[in-house]
């Protein structure tokens, strides 16, 4: 049973860490657990739909998830050492956002469909089809697990205005 967890600071981009390759998890321990809990509460205070453990600066491959619909009941998802299987060969594009790029927005291809095998929070193996947001938004997160940002899809030229408006956005909340 998930407890409570607290709030960490999210990375944003250029933050190095964000591009580390992150490190299968050995075994599910409370530890993990612990570390789940602290990302859905980061998660839902910010608020987000997604978080990879590497936006909390932590190098482990975890990702926690929340895709319930405004008014519907909190569904938590956990995954720990996720891996993608059949992703489908149609694409489609859809407006991406993440916590660690923060009033940035950009649409980004990915294939339209894919699997998932993953350890949920008792460490029990699980595996789903995914469509829709879900497959978009298990991409995504996938991709933090490799050190890739959405940007990382974008053009050059996006990336690099997209991360100076972070900065500058980032630095007077700092002096604010
Ligand atoms: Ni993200």
């Amino acid at each position: 049973m998930a407890k409570p967890g607290k709030i960490r600071p999210i990375l944003t981009v250029p933050d190095p860490r964000l591009k580390t390759v992150s490190e299968p998890v050995a075994t599910v321990t409370d530890d993990t657990r612990a570390l789940m809990d602290d990302m859905l509460a980061t998660m839902y205070a910010a608020p987000g739909i997604g978080l990879a453990a590497i936006q909390i600066g932590v190098p482990q491959r975890v990702i926690v998830m929340d895709l319930a619909g405004e008014g519907e009941d909190p569904q938590p998802k956990y995954f720990v050492n996720p891996e993608i299987l059949d992703p489908a060969d149609e694409t489609l594009p859809y407006q991406e956002g993440c916590l660690s790029v923060p009033d940035i927005y950009d649409d980004v291809e990915r294939p339209q469909s894919c699997r998932v095998t993953y350890l949920d929070y008792d460490g029990k193996r699980v595996t789903e089809d995914c469509e829709g947001l879900y497959a978009v938004c298990i991409q995504h997160e996938m991709d933090h697990l490799e050190g890739i940002v959405f940007l990382d899809h974008l053009s050059r030229l996006k990336r690099e205005r997209a991360i100076k408006k972070v900065m500058k956005a980032e630095k007077l909340k700092a002096s604010a």
